[in-house]
């Protein structure tokens, strides 16, 4: 169970396999955190008790949230040499690079804390990372339109902070509107962890070498990126305003799918593990409508995205694939509505996703059965040959 038997019969062992932090049943559509059901979860917790229960395994008491809050608001500011990191970028810079190369730089301005098997500078890390990371990422956003960073102000919560230092400027007073925030908390919930996915492989595979928690999640973000895991949600965006622009039917679209042409892929539908409707994207659909709703900002691509789903869900070529939506087919038209431009909806996956990727580094080093992970390969080149002088060849 935390391993796997090599081709040649033996066993190896590695860094991402057996778990205790989140359950799925692909074929039922099921998520739990530590046993719990994710629906119960978006409904009625928030998203810095969820960080708590994923780390620490157990839903917190109310003095442990309140101790996990304080923690975490007495490191929110950035080093101020680490804040001058970001004119070293230029102003088009996409925001997750920006992100995975100033989280890795944490591994130089807070030396105090790398060492993997010191539980104090474990923890110390695991605070500094949730208390930073949304620091970071409002930063990465006011450095791509060229406006001045706001210092956290610590008698916000982590996502009114997050809020205002995206969207507030230092001329005038920032109220985030009640409804972005409990949506954005919410969105943030559903993102915080999804057992061994690429990026949260990613993190546990760098880990496995004793590599610190910055550098392990750097990698976990820079997997996350790519348009086939976590940076599908800006993908939705785009393929929905191409729909739009190009006035494209959308029986038209998926005729072009189904037949692959140009490599054409109905982004935010198929999952690696789902073979049924992906819970969250049920909870995500709910609350697109009702935050665009709120925000009176109803969305024409909303109804792209519906038609899309409803012929999607009726077609044989989908039904056959066990093809459903999955996390990332709406959330792209919350984030927009919230006022984030699309370059920022991966970074506001990986903020969800903080506190699933340090459990995982977390349990994966807890375990004295774990060895560094190193996958063997089915080899498929040449037998054993001569070298020939070049004069030969
Ligand atoms: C995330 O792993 C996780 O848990 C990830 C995640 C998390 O929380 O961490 O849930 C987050 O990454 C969600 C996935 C976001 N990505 C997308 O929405 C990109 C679009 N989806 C696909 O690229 C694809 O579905 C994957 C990558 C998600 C999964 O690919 P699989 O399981 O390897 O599926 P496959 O490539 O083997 O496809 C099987 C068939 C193929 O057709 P045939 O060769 O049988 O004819 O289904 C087709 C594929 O062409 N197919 C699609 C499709 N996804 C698969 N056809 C059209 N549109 C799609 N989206």
């Amino acid at each position: 169970t935390t391993g796997y038997t090599t081709l040649d019969g033996g066993f190896m062992n590695t860094a991402s396999t057996s778990s205790a932090i989140t359950y799925i049943d692909g074929e039922k559509g099921i998520l739990r955190y530590r046993g719990y059901p994710i629906d119960q979860l978006a409904e009625k917790s928030s998203f810095l008790e969820v960080s708590y229960l994923l780390i620490y395994g157990e839903l917190p008491t109310e003095d442990q949230l309140a101790d996990f809050t304080h923690r975490i608001q007495r490191h929110t500011m950035l080093h101020e040499d680490l804040k001058r990191f970001f004119d070293g970028f230029p102003r088009n810079a996409h925001p997750m690079p920006v992100l995975s190369s100033a989280v890795n730089a944490l591994s130089a301005y807070y030396q105090d804390s790398l060492d993997p098997d010191d539980p104090h500078q474990v923890e110390v890390s695991t605070i500094r990372l949730l208390a930073k990371l949304p620091t970071i990422a409002a930063y990465a956003y006011k450095k791509s339109v060229g406006q001045p960073f706001l210092y956290p102000d610590n008698s916000n919560t982590l996502v009114e902070n997050f809020l205002r230092m995206t969207f507030g400027f230092p001329a005038e007073p920032y109220e985030p509107d009640p409804e972005v925030v409990k949506a954005l908390d919410m969105l943030l919930i559903l993102h915080a962890d999804h057992e061994q996915n690429c990026s949260t492989s990613t993190v546990r595979l760098v880990g496995s070498s004793d590599a610190n928690l910055f550098t392990s999640i750097s990698g976990g973000i820079n997997a996350l990126w790519g348009p086939l895991h976590g940076g599908a949600n800006q993908a939705v965006l785009e393929m929905l305003d191409d729909i739009k622009a190009s006035d494209l039917d959308v029986s038209e679209f998926i005729r072009k799918v189904k037949n692959k042409e140009e490599g054409v892929k109905l982004m935010g539908f198929g999952h690696r593990v789902y073979r049924n409707y992906d819970p969250r994207a049920a909870i995500v659909k709910k609350t697109a409508h009702d935050i665009l709703d709120k925000l009176g900002a109803r969305d024409e691509l909303l109804d792209i995205a519906m038609k899309l789903e409803e012929a999607a869900l009726t077609d044989d070529y989908f039904i056959e694939r066990k093809l459903y939506p999955n996390v990332d087919f709406y959330t792209g038209l919350i984030y927009r509505a919230m006022g984030f431009p699309t370059r920022m909806f991966t970074v506001l996956f990986a903020l969800g996703r903080l506190p699933g990727w340090i459990a995982h580094w977390r349990e994966m080093h807890a375990d004295p059965t774990t060895k560094i992970g190193r996958p063997r390969q089915i080899y498929t080149g040449y037998t054993e040959r001569d070298y020939s002088e070049v004069s030969a060849r």
